[in-house]
């Protein structure tokens, strides 16, 4: 595991724009710092995307309608997902999330909230494709909360539409949230919190990343730096270095790899796309979903979809 993670960071890290994928936020430092995030005046996605979710609760319920497994890509501490148990009764639960420990203890605390519900914590990579044959014949509805889509490049978002799709088998739909196009200061300030947490969730990647493969990071040699690209529509958040920098990667048994930054090098860390409900609701028909619902709220920051599968054909 620590090879090929080594071989994906090396690709990434000495490309001609350098880049650490944001799936590197989340050991549990990262998880925890994700939670303190949302909960800052600053990030409205999370108490928006919640007011939603408790607004329209009976009608996001009629439009799921019955639900067999409950599967909660990116599940975090958990909790949105917990919020619609009592209106869309799953009678199976399934968390996954690439943050091991910290989703098998919400899990395991959840299900003693909920013990009438079969739960289980599945740690897995969800930019890899999904397939689940052993739910085949159940009816899916996957849920795919805060606005993680818009951290997939626009073609990756189709490619993984398109995969959640088929997986339904035409029984079965997605319930997603996806964060709106607003005005530039609001955007910029939800990524660049006064008190510094966005900037010590986005630090805690190269932590992560020294813990995972053994690197030497420095946090010192680096800075949080985040801007709304409008052109993109998207926010982009990078690691801007200090000073002159040498990071060593341990070759693991072949000889160690030594990557040079210069002082105002970037390491792009993540994008997170905003998108127009028209554009989103378009890219859902166009990877197989029909019969689309939509809620926001009264300012549009934020959309809920729930989108049911077409039959593969
Ligand atoms: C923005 S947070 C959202 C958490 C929660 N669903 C919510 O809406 O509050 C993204 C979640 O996805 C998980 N995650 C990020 N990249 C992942 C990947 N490649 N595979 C699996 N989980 C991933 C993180 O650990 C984190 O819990």
């Amino acid at each position: 595991m620590k090879k090929i993670l080594t071989q994906e960071l090396l690709l990434s890290l000495t490309a001609d724009k350098p880049s650490i994928s944001p799936k590197f936020f989340y050991d549990a430092i990262g998880s925890h710092l994700f939670d303190v995030i949302t909960l800052l005046e600053e990030y409205y996605p999370t108490r928006t995307e919640k007011w939603i979710m408790d607004a329209y609760q009976r009608d996001i319920a009629d439009a799921v309608d019955d639900c067999d497994v409950l599967l909660d890509l990116g599940a975090g501490n958990c909790a949105k997902a917990s919020r619609l148990f009592d209106a869309i009764e799953p009678k199976q639960y399934w968390a996954l999330d690439i943050s091991k420990e910290y989703l098998e203890a919400a899990v395991a605390d959840l299900q003693k909230q909920f013990p009438h519900i079969e739960m289980s914590a599945h740690a897995l990579d969800l930019s890899l494709p999904l397939s689940f044959p052993d739910l085949q014949k159940l009816r899916k509805i996957f849920f795919f909360p805060g606005s993680s889509i818009g951290n997939y490049d626009p073609e990756k978002a189709d490619q993984f539409f398109a995969n959640i799709a088929y997986e339904c088998h035409g029984n079965g739909g997605l319930l997603i949230g996806v964060d709106l196009v607003k005005d530039d200061e609001t955007l910029h300030l939800a990524y660049n919190d006064p008190l510094g947490v966005t900037a010590a969730f986005n630090l805690n990647a190269l932590l992560n990343v020294n813990r995972l493969i053994g690197s030497n990071f420095n946090l010192q040699d680096w800075e949080h730096y985040a801007f709304f690209n409008a052109s993109k529509s998207r926010i982009e958040m990078h690691l801007r270095a200090l000073t002159d920098v040498e990071v060593v990667l341990p070759g693991n048994g072949t000889q160690d790899h030594l990557i040079s930054f210069n002082a105002g090098d970037l390491i792009h860390t993540e994008n997170s796309y905003k998108y127009t409900q028209e554009r989103f609701v378009e890219k859902l028909r166009r990877a197989g979903f029909d019969d689309i619902h939509c809620w926001t709220d009264p300012s549009d920051y934020f959309l809920v979809c729930f989108a049911n599968a077409n039959k593969p054909s």
